[in-house]
Protein backbone atom coordinates (compact mmCIF):
# COMPACT_ATOMS: atom_id res chain seq x y z
CA UNK A 1 0.00 0.00 0.00
CA UNK A 2 1.41 3.70 -0.64
CA UNK A 3 2.10 5.82 1.56
CA UNK A 4 -0.41 8.07 -0.25
CA UNK A 5 -3.05 5.81 0.94
CA UNK A 6 -1.50 5.69 4.76
CA UNK A 7 -1.75 9.63 4.57
CA UNK A 8 -5.76 9.90 3.93
CA UNK A 9 -6.39 9.65 7.76
CA UNK A 10 -4.45 13.04 8.42
CA UNK A 11 -7.41 15.64 8.95
CA UNK A 12 -7.39 18.81 6.77
CA UNK A 13 -6.70 22.27 8.21
CA UNK A 14 -9.46 24.24 7.29
CA UNK A 15 -7.79 27.83 6.49
CA UNK A 16 -10.63 29.29 8.75
CA UNK A 17 -10.98 27.96 12.29
CA UNK A 18 -13.78 28.60 13.95
CA UNK A 19 -13.54 29.68 17.87
CA UNK A 20 -16.12 29.96 19.98
CA UNK A 21 -16.52 33.55 21.79
CA UNK A 22 -15.65 32.12 25.12
CA UNK A 23 -12.62 31.28 23.96
CA UNK A 24 -11.66 34.27 21.89
CA UNK A 25 -9.98 36.12 25.31
CA UNK A 26 -6.56 33.67 23.91
CA UNK A 27 -6.06 35.32 20.78
CA UNK A 28 -7.18 39.18 21.70
CA UNK A 29 -7.38 41.43 24.50
CA UNK A 30 -10.23 43.39 23.10
CA UNK A 31 -13.25 40.93 24.62
CA UNK A 32 -11.63 42.06 28.17
CA UNK A 33 -11.29 45.42 27.07
CA UNK A 34 -15.17 45.46 25.61
CA UNK A 35 -16.67 44.01 28.75
CA UNK A 36 -14.93 45.71 31.12
CA UNK A 37 -12.59 43.13 32.36
CA UNK A 38 -9.00 45.11 31.50
CA UNK A 39 -9.34 49.19 31.55
CA UNK A 40 -8.29 50.88 28.58
CA UNK A 41 -8.29 54.67 27.92
CA UNK A 42 -7.43 56.51 24.55
CA UNK A 43 -7.46 60.23 24.48
CA UNK A 44 -9.18 62.39 22.30
CA UNK A 45 -8.81 61.32 18.56
CA UNK A 46 -7.57 64.77 16.96
CA UNK A 47 -5.67 65.64 14.35
CA UNK A 48 -2.53 65.39 15.82
CA UNK A 49 -2.91 62.10 17.73
CA UNK A 50 -3.84 60.77 14.18
CA UNK A 51 -0.58 62.63 12.35
CA UNK A 52 1.13 61.43 15.28
CA UNK A 53 0.53 57.73 14.77
CA UNK A 54 0.18 57.18 11.01
CA UNK A 55 2.65 60.26 9.42
CA UNK A 56 5.52 60.59 12.11
CA UNK A 57 5.02 56.89 13.26
CA UNK A 58 3.68 53.88 10.28
CA UNK A 59 4.00 56.04 7.38
CA UNK A 60 7.61 57.33 7.79
CA UNK A 61 8.75 53.67 8.60
CA UNK A 62 7.44 52.85 5.35
CA UNK A 63 9.32 55.08 3.39
CA UNK A 64 12.39 53.61 4.95
CA UNK A 65 11.13 50.40 4.07
CA UNK A 66 10.64 51.52 0.37
CA UNK A 67 13.99 53.55 0.39
CA UNK A 68 15.89 50.18 1.32
CA UNK A 69 13.92 48.30 -0.93
CA UNK A 70 14.53 49.91 -4.19
CA UNK A 71 18.10 50.22 -3.25
CA UNK A 72 18.38 46.65 -2.55
CA UNK A 73 15.93 45.82 -5.65
CA UNK A 74 15.63 48.01 -7.90
CA UNK A 75 14.16 46.50 -10.97
CA UNK A 76 11.79 44.37 -8.50
CA UNK A 77 7.88 44.20 -9.56
CA UNK A 78 5.82 46.59 -7.12
CA UNK A 79 3.81 42.90 -5.44
CA UNK A 80 6.90 42.63 -4.12
CA UNK A 81 7.28 45.56 -2.20
CA UNK A 82 3.03 44.50 -1.03
CA UNK A 83 4.58 41.60 0.33
CA UNK A 84 7.57 43.04 1.91
CA UNK A 85 4.91 45.53 3.62
CA UNK A 86 2.75 42.11 5.23
CA UNK A 87 5.87 40.91 6.39
CA UNK A 88 6.63 44.46 7.99
CA UNK A 89 3.22 44.00 9.37
CA UNK A 90 3.16 40.65 10.74
CA UNK A 91 6.75 41.51 12.37
CA UNK A 92 5.31 44.12 14.34
CA UNK A 93 2.59 41.72 15.93
CA UNK A 94 4.90 38.83 16.43
CA UNK A 95 7.20 41.74 18.11
CA UNK A 96 3.81 42.48 20.13
CA UNK A 97 2.33 39.02 20.68
CA UNK A 98 2.10 39.79 24.15
CA UNK A 99 -0.35 42.67 23.21
CA UNK A 100 -1.85 41.28 20.86
CA UNK A 101 -1.97 37.66 22.48
CA UNK A 102 -2.45 36.23 18.75
CA UNK A 103 0.35 34.93 16.68
CA UNK A 104 0.50 35.79 12.62
CA UNK A 105 -0.55 31.88 11.81
CA UNK A 106 -2.90 32.35 14.21
CA UNK A 107 -5.16 35.44 14.07
CA UNK A 108 -8.33 36.59 15.03
CA UNK A 109 -11.00 37.76 12.54
CA UNK A 110 -14.78 37.91 11.76
CA UNK A 111 -17.29 37.30 9.30
CA UNK A 112 -20.98 38.69 10.50
CA UNK A 113 -21.22 37.74 14.08
CA UNK A 114 -18.63 34.63 13.72
CA UNK A 115 -15.05 34.33 14.83
CA UNK A 116 -12.30 32.57 13.47
CA UNK A 117 -8.53 32.12 13.71
CA UNK A 118 -7.06 32.37 10.36
CA UNK A 119 -2.93 33.06 8.79
CA UNK A 120 -2.95 36.33 8.75
CA UNK A 121 -1.17 37.05 5.34
CA UNK A 122 -4.14 35.05 3.75
CA UNK A 123 -6.72 37.24 5.49
CA UNK A 124 -5.50 39.93 4.60
CA UNK A 125 -4.97 38.97 0.88
CA UNK A 126 -8.61 38.16 1.05
CA UNK A 127 -9.39 41.76 2.72
CA UNK A 128 -7.70 43.49 -0.42
CA UNK A 129 -9.24 40.84 -2.82
CA UNK A 130 -12.86 41.99 -1.74
CA UNK A 131 -12.08 45.77 -1.98
CA UNK A 132 -10.61 44.98 -5.40
CA UNK A 133 -13.63 42.94 -6.72
CA UNK A 134 -15.90 44.86 -5.23
CA UNK A 135 -14.67 48.10 -7.24
CA UNK A 136 -14.20 46.40 -10.06
CA UNK A 137 -18.00 45.65 -10.32
CA UNK A 138 -19.39 49.40 -9.83
CA UNK A 139 -16.44 50.05 -11.82
CA UNK A 140 -18.37 47.77 -14.75
CA UNK A 141 -21.94 48.64 -13.86
CA UNK A 142 -21.91 52.55 -13.83
CA UNK A 143 -19.27 52.15 -17.05
CA UNK A 144 -16.68 54.19 -15.16
CA UNK A 145 -13.04 54.55 -15.37
CA UNK A 146 -11.88 56.82 -12.66
CA UNK A 147 -11.30 55.71 -9.36
CA UNK A 148 -10.53 58.12 -6.05
CA UNK A 149 -9.45 57.22 -2.70
CA UNK A 150 -10.36 59.58 0.15
CA UNK A 151 -7.86 58.52 3.19
CA UNK A 152 -6.47 56.28 0.86
CA UNK A 153 -2.79 55.74 3.36
CA UNK A 154 -0.31 54.83 1.00
CA UNK A 155 -2.09 53.48 -1.82
CA UNK A 156 -2.49 50.01 -1.76
CA UNK A 157 -5.72 50.25 -2.39
CA UNK A 158 -5.74 52.51 -5.50
CA UNK A 159 -2.43 50.58 -6.23
CA UNK A 160 -3.87 47.04 -6.34
CA UNK A 161 -7.18 48.56 -8.01
CA UNK A 162 -5.04 49.42 -11.01
CA UNK A 163 -4.22 45.98 -11.02
CA UNK A 164 -7.11 44.45 -11.05
CA UNK A 165 -9.15 47.10 -13.22
CA UNK A 166 -6.99 49.50 -15.14
CA UNK A 167 -8.64 52.54 -14.53
CA UNK A 168 -7.64 55.66 -16.65
CA UNK A 169 -7.37 58.17 -13.79
CA UNK A 170 -6.67 56.76 -10.29
CA UNK A 171 -6.05 59.56 -7.42
CA UNK A 172 -5.56 59.00 -3.78
CA UNK A 173 -5.84 61.78 -1.09
CA UNK A 174 -4.54 61.85 2.73
CA UNK A 175 -3.49 63.62 5.48
CA UNK A 176 0.15 61.81 6.16
CA UNK A 177 2.47 63.69 3.90
CA UNK A 178 4.68 60.78 4.01
CA UNK A 179 1.81 58.26 2.86
CA UNK A 180 1.41 60.86 -0.13
CA UNK A 181 5.10 61.16 -0.96
CA UNK A 182 5.17 56.73 -1.00
CA UNK A 183 2.40 56.43 -3.38
CA UNK A 184 3.82 58.67 -5.89
CA UNK A 185 7.05 56.99 -5.43
CA UNK A 186 5.67 53.71 -6.36
CA UNK A 187 3.30 54.71 -8.87
CA UNK A 188 5.98 57.05 -10.56
CA UNK A 189 9.00 53.58 -10.19
CA UNK A 190 6.17 51.20 -11.82
CA UNK A 191 4.41 53.82 -14.26
CA UNK A 192 1.14 53.48 -13.15
CA UNK A 193 -1.39 55.77 -13.73
CA UNK A 194 -2.05 57.05 -10.37
CA UNK A 195 -2.03 60.25 -8.33
CA UNK A 196 -1.46 61.08 -4.93
CA UNK A 197 -2.15 64.19 -2.76
CA UNK A 198 -2.46 66.14 0.45
CA UNK A 199 -6.25 65.88 1.70
CA UNK A 200 -8.27 66.79 4.72
CA UNK A 201 -11.70 65.23 5.00
CA UNK A 202 -12.70 68.83 7.48
CA UNK A 203 -12.16 70.86 4.12
CA UNK A 204 -14.28 71.25 1.68
CA UNK A 205 -11.90 72.41 -0.37
CA UNK A 206 -9.76 69.55 -0.38
CA UNK A 207 -12.46 67.51 -1.55
CA UNK A 208 -13.46 69.80 -4.71
CA UNK A 209 -9.30 69.44 -5.82
CA UNK A 210 -9.33 65.61 -5.28
CA UNK A 211 -12.46 65.90 -7.83
CA UNK A 212 -11.17 68.18 -9.98
CA UNK A 213 -11.82 67.96 -13.69
CA UNK A 214 -13.34 64.58 -13.22
CA UNK A 215 -16.83 63.80 -14.55
CA UNK A 216 -17.20 59.89 -15.03
CA UNK A 217 -15.67 58.76 -11.80
CA UNK A 218 -16.46 56.80 -8.43
CA UNK A 219 -14.92 57.35 -4.89
CA UNK A 220 -13.88 55.11 -2.30
CA UNK A 221 -13.17 55.03 1.21
CA UNK A 222 -11.29 52.01 3.24
CA UNK A 223 -10.84 52.53 7.11
CA UNK A 224 -10.48 56.22 6.81
CA UNK A 225 -13.92 57.22 7.67
CA UNK A 226 -14.02 55.61 10.63
CA UNK A 227 -11.21 58.00 11.87
CA UNK A 228 -13.01 61.01 11.57
CA UNK A 229 -16.57 62.19 13.17
CA UNK A 230 -19.22 62.06 9.84
CA UNK A 231 -21.77 64.79 10.87
CA UNK A 232 -19.30 67.06 12.16
CA UNK A 233 -16.88 66.92 9.04
CA UNK A 234 -19.94 67.56 6.86
CA UNK A 235 -18.30 65.06 3.95
CA UNK A 236 -21.19 62.94 2.84
CA UNK A 237 -23.08 66.83 2.72
CA UNK A 238 -19.80 67.98 0.39
CA UNK A 239 -19.79 64.83 -1.63
CA UNK A 240 -23.22 65.67 -2.71
CA UNK A 241 -22.69 69.01 -3.31
CA UNK A 242 -19.85 68.88 -5.44
CA UNK A 243 -20.58 70.11 -9.14
CA UNK A 244 -19.25 66.92 -10.70
CA UNK A 245 -20.58 64.29 -7.90
CA UNK A 246 -19.09 60.77 -8.02
CA UNK A 247 -21.38 57.91 -9.92
CA UNK A 248 -21.22 56.36 -7.20
CA UNK A 249 -19.22 56.26 -3.25
CA UNK A 250 -18.26 53.01 -2.07
CA UNK A 251 -17.43 52.95 1.37
CA UNK A 252 -15.42 49.89 2.97
CA UNK A 253 -16.10 50.90 7.04
CA UNK A 254 -16.73 50.12 10.09
CA UNK A 255 -20.54 50.81 11.16
CA UNK A 256 -21.97 51.29 14.81
CA UNK A 257 -25.58 49.50 14.10
CA UNK A 258 -27.27 51.56 16.13
CA UNK A 259 -31.25 50.79 16.91
CA UNK A 260 -33.74 52.37 14.35
CA UNK A 261 -36.50 53.37 17.01
CA UNK A 262 -38.85 52.93 14.19
CA UNK A 263 -38.23 49.50 13.38
CA UNK A 264 -38.31 47.86 16.28
CA UNK A 265 -35.36 45.93 15.60
CA UNK A 266 -32.82 45.60 18.04
CA UNK A 267 -29.09 44.96 17.98
CA UNK A 268 -27.54 41.95 18.63
CA UNK A 269 -24.08 41.03 21.19
CA UNK A 270 -21.98 41.51 18.35
CA UNK A 271 -23.39 45.00 17.01
CA UNK A 272 -22.58 46.12 20.56
CA UNK A 273 -19.17 44.64 20.99
CA UNK A 274 -18.41 46.69 17.79
CA UNK A 275 -20.27 49.71 19.26
CA UNK A 276 -18.09 49.21 22.24
CA UNK A 277 -14.57 49.14 20.44
CA UNK A 278 -15.33 52.23 18.74
CA UNK A 279 -16.00 53.84 21.92
CA UNK A 280 -13.11 52.75 23.42
CA UNK A 281 -10.87 53.97 20.36
CA UNK A 282 -12.82 57.56 19.44
CA UNK A 283 -13.44 56.22 16.23
CA UNK A 284 -17.16 57.47 14.66
CA UNK A 285 -20.46 56.17 15.62
CA UNK A 286 -22.55 58.50 12.76
CA UNK A 287 -21.61 57.32 8.81
CA UNK A 288 -24.79 54.89 8.73
CA UNK A 289 -27.01 57.23 10.75
CA UNK A 290 -25.88 60.10 8.90
CA UNK A 291 -26.29 58.54 5.13
CA UNK A 292 -29.84 57.34 6.29
CA UNK A 293 -30.38 60.86 7.40
CA UNK A 294 -29.70 62.33 3.94
CA UNK A 295 -31.52 59.38 1.70
CA UNK A 296 -34.57 60.71 3.83
CA UNK A 297 -33.87 64.15 2.68
CA UNK A 298 -33.81 63.09 -0.82
CA UNK A 299 -29.80 64.20 -1.57
CA UNK A 300 -28.37 60.93 -1.93
CA UNK A 301 -30.02 56.82 -2.31
CA UNK A 302 -28.31 54.01 -0.69
CA UNK A 303 -27.68 51.36 -3.10
CA UNK A 304 -26.23 48.09 -1.43
CA UNK A 305 -25.54 47.38 2.57
CA UNK A 306 -23.48 44.04 3.09
CA UNK A 307 -22.98 43.88 7.08
CA UNK A 308 -19.46 42.71 8.62
CA UNK A 309 -18.01 41.12 5.33
CA UNK A 310 -14.73 40.04 7.19
CA UNK A 311 -13.21 41.96 10.01
CA UNK A 312 -9.53 41.44 9.74
CA UNK A 313 -10.07 43.80 13.24
CA UNK A 314 -13.07 41.43 14.28
CA UNK A 315 -14.43 44.16 16.88
CA UNK A 316 -14.04 46.93 13.73
CA UNK A 317 -14.97 44.89 10.83
CA UNK A 318 -15.78 46.02 7.18
CA UNK A 319 -18.84 46.66 5.86
CA UNK A 320 -19.49 47.43 2.18
CA UNK A 321 -22.22 50.49 1.49
CA UNK A 322 -22.88 51.71 -2.36
CA UNK A 323 -24.59 54.97 -2.38
CA UNK A 324 -25.46 57.65 -5.24
CA UNK A 325 -25.50 61.25 -4.86
CA UNK A 326 -28.88 62.39 -6.09
C1 LIG B 1 -6.63 52.83 8.86
S1 LIG B 1 -5.83 53.92 7.74
C2 LIG B 1 -6.46 53.36 6.18
C3 LIG B 1 -5.60 53.77 5.03
C4 LIG B 1 -6.02 53.21 3.67
N1 LIG B 1 -7.37 53.56 3.33
C5 LIG B 1 -5.84 51.71 3.63
O1 LIG B 1 -6.85 50.98 3.54
O2 LIG B 1 -4.69 51.25 3.66
C6 LIG B 1 -6.70 55.43 8.02
C7 LIG B 1 -6.22 56.58 7.16
O3 LIG B 1 -7.06 57.72 7.35
C8 LIG B 1 -6.25 58.88 7.25
N2 LIG B 1 -6.94 60.03 7.84
C9 LIG B 1 -7.27 60.23 9.14
N3 LIG B 1 -7.87 61.43 9.30
C10 LIG B 1 -7.92 62.00 8.08
C11 LIG B 1 -8.42 63.25 7.61
N4 LIG B 1 -8.97 64.15 8.44
N5 LIG B 1 -8.34 63.50 6.30
C12 LIG B 1 -7.77 62.61 5.44
N6 LIG B 1 -7.27 61.42 5.82
C13 LIG B 1 -7.34 61.12 7.14
C14 LIG B 1 -4.99 58.46 7.98
O4 LIG B 1 -3.90 59.30 7.70
C15 LIG B 1 -4.80 57.04 7.49
O5 LIG B 1 -4.02 57.00 6.32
Amino acid sequence: MSNKVLRADIAAQPALQPIPLHAINSVSPWIERIVGLEKFEKTVRDKNVILQEYNDGHYKDLLNLWEGFVAKSPNAPLQLFFNEYDRYHSKMIEERKHIYRSSTENYLFSIGDEFYTCDLNLGTMMFRNIVTRTVDDVLRAHNVSSVVELGCGIGINVLSIYHHSAPAVLRGGDICSNAVELGNRMAQKHSIPATFSIFDYESKESLRQMTDGLDNYILITVHSIEQIQVEESKIIENICSLPNPPKAVVHFEPIAWTVNENSGVSVNMMDKFCQRYAELNKYNMDLFTTLERLEQENALVIKDVRKRVWGISPFNPTNIIVWQPR
